[in-house]
């Protein structure tokens, strides 16, 4: 079979979840104190100098290598970073790792720990694990930062007049806080994964604006009811962002908002936060992740998520690497009620009936947040 085949036939592999949760007496994977250790970890990383292999513990208690430097230094121009590797539920199957081609994270986990013992269908059930990689940041390629964000500067000032202009400014303010209100209080907008400039270019861009308009609408409502009240905090983690980022969208939201690496973000996450995380890779399994770190105490988990790709599993045995939502998910966003539908998009939008079956058309023609936020929307009961 060729290895286009193989990877297909990988991703798409149904396996069953419920038996391998079964197995593992239903405890959660994804723990707060998993996620600490992987934030020391990337630490460690990414001392310059540390020159030693890190090690953690599989699920079956063996020591595995989870990362190790590298002998490659950046060319000219690159920075180093350290990332962050997560392997989704399906992935840790020993059914799905026993399978032949494993997938880009699992081929580089099997490098780590290669060796003369180590069989093929060897079950590297590790959840978490950390990756160097090389890139050209913004600054280090231009000649000139300053000239870089001036380019930036009046295009994003532009599509900011023209977003407070729109007819849905006020709307979308409006609706989100009638949502807000019944809700545990936001103090945190938490978000993952909305886009760098140079890939996500507008789309990036109108994402985090809304993003702000959120806090600036709960700011309003908040003090409205008592004049004493913080400011809502807003914390980005995208590995996408370099210093052009961060200068862009400070200037943008006009208040102070928190950059952060991963997992930090995750960590970040407590009761009285929003989630929003649109269209991240289903490689990132940031929903079955939030399951597990809340799975002792599922009322302690966010106020909201506003995500894509939610749908109820309801009949389902298997589930694949594309799935967003797993068993344990099901059973945290059965703590939330789902607000918002399309219905009200198509008319929050105005779209003529004969484009009424084509979602893909509001994404590319409108606000792909919106789109999220109107679909996709889950605030605690
Ligand atoms: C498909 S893009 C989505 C961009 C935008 N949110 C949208 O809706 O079009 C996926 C984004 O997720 C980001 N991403 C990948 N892994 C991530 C992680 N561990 N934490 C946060 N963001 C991540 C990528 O850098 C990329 O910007």
């Amino acid at each position: 079979m060729s290895e286009h085949k193989d990877r297909v036939r990988w991703f798409w592999h149904p396996v069953d979840l419920y038996t391998f949760d079964k197995t593992r007496n239903s405890h959660p994977i994804f723990t707060r104190e998993l996620l600490q250790q992987a934030a020391n970890s990337r630490n460690l990383a990414q001392q310059t100098g540390y020159k030693s292999c890190i090690l953690a513990k599989d699920l079956n208690g063996i020591d595995r290598v989870i990362w190790k430097p590298t002998l490659k230094s950046p060319a000219e121009g690159e920075v180093a970073h350290v990332n962050i590797q997560y392997l989704t539920y399906p992935e840790m199957t020993p059914e799905l790792m026993g399978m032949g081609w494993n997938g880009v994270k699992c081929q580089l986990l099997r490098d780590y720990n290669s060796g003369s013992d180590l069989s093929n269908d060897e079950h590297l059930a590790v959840p978490i694990f950390l990756q160097t990689v090389h890139w050209k940041e913004v600054e280090d390629t231009s000649p000139n930062l300053i000239a870089v964000l001036n380019e930036w500067r009046p295009y994003c000032q532009d599509l900011k007049r023209s977003w407070q202009s729109s007819k849905m400014f006020d709307k979308f303010q409006k609706l989100f806080i009638s949502h807000a209100n019944d809700s545990v209080p936001i103090e945190k907008i938490v978000c993952f994964g909305l886009g760098d400039l140079v890939i996500g270019g507008k789309e990036s861009i109108r994402q985090h604006l809304m993003i702000f308009t959120m806090a600036e609408a709960l700011d309003s409502f908040y003090m409205s009811q008592d004049p004493r009240a913080d400011l809502v905090q807003v914390i980005l983690q995208d590995p996408g962002y370099s210093t052009l980022e961060h200068v862009i969208f400070s200037e943008l939201a006009g208040r102070a908002i928190t950059f952060v690496d991963d997992p930090d973000g995750i960590l970040g996450i407590d009761r009285n936060s929003l989630v929003v995380a649109p269209h991240l890779p289903t490689s990132m399994p940031l929903m079955q992740i939030i399951a597990d770190m809340f799975w002792e105490d599922l009322d302690k988990g966010p106020v909201g998520i506003i995500s894509d790709n939610l749908g109820s599993i309801a009949g389902r045995k298997t589930f694949m690497i594309a799935d967003r939502v797993t068993p344990r998910v099901e059973t945290m966003l059965q703590s939330y009620r789902e607000v918002w539908d399309r219905e009200t998009l198509e008319e929050w939008m105005d779209l003529p009936a004969t484009e009424r079956d084509q979602p893909k058309r509001l994404r590319d023609a409108e606000w792909s947040l919106a789109e999220n936020l109107v679909a996709w929307d889950y605030f605690r009961r």
